[in-house]
């Protein structure tokens, strides 16, 4: 069989739909001997097996620009001493392994060496500060963690008394004076054998972890299978028209799901060669990657792409002027409303139309796009790809898709908006919110996935996202939830209470906004609002903390005593105040006044 498939062309997206099986599909990928599916295996063993081992699988640009490859051979011989190092460590199967690292050689080497091994890995952002990463490696139950010496003191060692689970901390770099309760990631990984049997692996075995923001609570944590590995090959074929001999550059950041599903994963198992980028985002520097890796499909964001439209020469001349971009054939985004404008800008610019794709951590691949072979319809996030069922949901009051004795409606009519939701059954949904069975099974109704975006689909079936239906800030193409924002600024002393809403902002998207009621004994003065910012970016890192805060009188409450994040909203953006019927009290002085509340 051909270890490397090629995508099938698909001259008619309807006839590529009505034929499409995910059973069948299931031969794209190798199998482990014994019929079981190891994400891992289909990432690096099944080339090698098939005589590709000198093949280059990842090629990784330096901050100083120098360039490094490595073979999947080499990355095979790494992962292996990884997954040792796990079974000597004594980790157990299914136990979790967290990273907390850039993009760099050993990520993939720890990834696939844990996923090889059967072990559970959990990505987390470096630009999280230390109470997400204590929180997520609390309710992880992390047993051993993986990151830089700097990284480490700065965002785990201060946290470490809460986290009697974390066993092992294994750091890249440790110095000659490690800190105490550390482990070298070198010393180990050196001394280990360079060849690893993948083990027996079924099919439905938890293999990753993902963490995303709710509207309360803590975070959830995703649970993904080894079988997802089919649909992260599937889709990075009809989507994102992968094929054999591609250079692909995905810039996510690996702490995400797309970094992981996307940035790792998928090419790997299609056995192209991926781009590793080091470094920081600067335009000149993009540029220069693509022109010099000879990148063919790229695979990024709206806010990137906003960043670049801005950065375009005074002069007017396309960046293809100075960069040669002749290798580019492929440009696809994701994590966020595409507007209009960067899909024709990406036509003037790159010479390419950009992709829209639209997915979450839940689906753990993408599930709707504007496919390689039609047209791109500028601003609509495209057509459910084969093996996805779709439809538009009729929402409740609350803004959900409406559940009445356990049956949803579905909304046919083009235009028509409602709640997106996705027929349950593709190989990469996610199991479960760990410990989380409620939350879970609040997700699904009459046998669909119920999305919590807002979206209409026209008369040909393309879908247009309108908005999400819950609290969740997507900023820069990142999940943040309003409640652990707010739960982190109450800790400091001046806060008596917060409400965190996203504010819409020209390059990011949307922009974490904070109300702030202040404690009567602290003035709310410019010293008090940079003093909560500080701590808030402190605790939560740059990636989560607000942006902006602005000190209120009062905070609107539901009559359960929740902050009211709409109609903060709603304020803040001059929109109608809605239904305000569950709210506590008028408040300014002059809205209406809710029913049946006695002041
Ligand atoms: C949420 C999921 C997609 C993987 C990385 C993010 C928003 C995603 C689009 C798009 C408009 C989009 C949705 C979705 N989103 N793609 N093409 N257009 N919005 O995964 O962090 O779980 O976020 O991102 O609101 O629900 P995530």
């Amino acid at each position: 069989m051909n270890a490397l498939w090629v995508a099938p062309v698909m001259p008619d997206y309807e006839s590529a739909r009505a034929t499409f099986s995910w059973r069948r599909e299931r031969s794209r990928l190798a199998g482990l001997p014994d019929g079981g599916i190891n994400i891992g295996y289909e990432a690096v063993d099944r080339h090698l097996r098939e005589g590709h081992g000198d093949r280059v699988a990842l090629r990784c640009v330096g901050r100083d620009g120098s360039v490094a490859a490595m073979t999947f051979a080499r990355l095979a011989a790494g992962s292996s001493r990884f997954a040792h190092v796990l079974e000597t460590l004594g980790l157990e199967r299914g136990e979790r392994v967290f990273t907390l690292l850039g993009r760099r050689f050993e990520l993939y080497s720890t990834v696939l060496g844990t996923l090889r091994a059967g072990r559970v890995l959990c990505p987390l952002f470096t630009a999280f500060g230390p109470e997400p990463v204590a929180l997520r490696m609390e309710l992880g139950n992390a047993r051993a963690l993986v990151t830089t010496r700097e990284l480490y003191e700065r965002k785990v060692a201060p946290v470490r008394p809460r986290l009697p689970h974390l066993r092992h901390v294994l750091l890249l770099d440790p110095g000659a004076d490690p800190p105490p309760g550390t482990l070298s990631f070198p010393a180990l990984t050196d001394a280990a054998p360079d060849e690893y049997t993948v083990q027996p692996t079924d099919p439905a075995e938890p293999a990753l972890l993902h963490f995303t923001s709710g509207t309360t609570g803590t975070p959830k944590g995703a649970v993904h299978v080894h079988e997802a590995v089919l649909a992260h090959h599937v889709t990075a074929a009809y989507a994102l028209d992968l094929h054999e001999g591609d250079v692909f550059w995905c810039t996510a950041d690996p702490g995400w799901v797309t970094g992981m599903s996307y940035g790792i994963i998928a090419p790997l198992t299609h056995g192209v060669t991926t781009v590793v980028d080091e470094g920081d985002f600067a335009p000149a520097r993009w540029y220069g990657i693509l022109a010099d890796q000879h990148v063919t499909v790229w695979y990024t964001a709206p806010t990137a792409l906003r960043m670049l439209m801005r950065a375009a020469p005074r002069d007017g001349s396309a960046p293809t002027a100075r960069h040669d971009l002749s290798s580019l054939r492929f440009v696809a985004s994701v994590g966020e409303p595409l507007n209009p404008e960067a899909v024709h800008w990406g036509r003037e610019a790159l010479g390419l139309p950009v992709h829209d794709t639209w997915w979450q951590t839940e689906t753990g691949a993408i599930m709707i796009a504007n496919f390689a072979a039609d047209p791109v319809r500028p601003g609509s996030m495209g057509r459910p790809l084969p093996g996805v069922e779709a439809a538009v949901l009729a929402c409740g009051e609350d803004g959900r898709a409406a559940v009445t004795s356990g049956h949803v409606q579905i909304l046919q009519e083009p235009g028509a908006q409602g709640e997106l939701a996705l027929r349950s059954g593709w190989p990469s949904m996610f199991r479960g919110y760990l410990h989380e069975p409620q939350r879970y099974e609040a997700c699904f109704a009459d046998g669909w996935y119920l999305t919590g975006d807002l979206v209409s689909r026209d008369a040909d079936g393309w879908y247009w996202f309108v908005g999400r239906a819950d609290d969740v800030i997507k900023s820069a193409g990142h999940l943040i939830g309003p409640f652990e924002v707010e739960s982190a600024l109450m800790e400091h002393p001046a806060v008596a209470e917060a409400g965190v809403i996203g504010r819409p902002d020209e390059l990011a998207g949307t922009i974490v906004k904070a109300f702030v009621l202040p404690r009567p004994e602290y003035p709310p003065d410019p010293q008090l609002r940079r003093d909560v910012l500080a701590f808030a970016r402190r605790r939560l890192g740059p990636a989560v903390a607000p942006r902006e805060i602005e000190f209120v009188e009062d905070l609107p409450h539901t009559r359960s005593g929740k902050v009211m994040r709409r109609l903060l909203r709603a304020r803040e953006l001059g929109l109608p105040e809605g239904d305000v019927s569950t709210l506590e009290a008028p408040e300014p002085a002059g809205t209406a006044r809710p029913s049946g509340k006695e002041p």
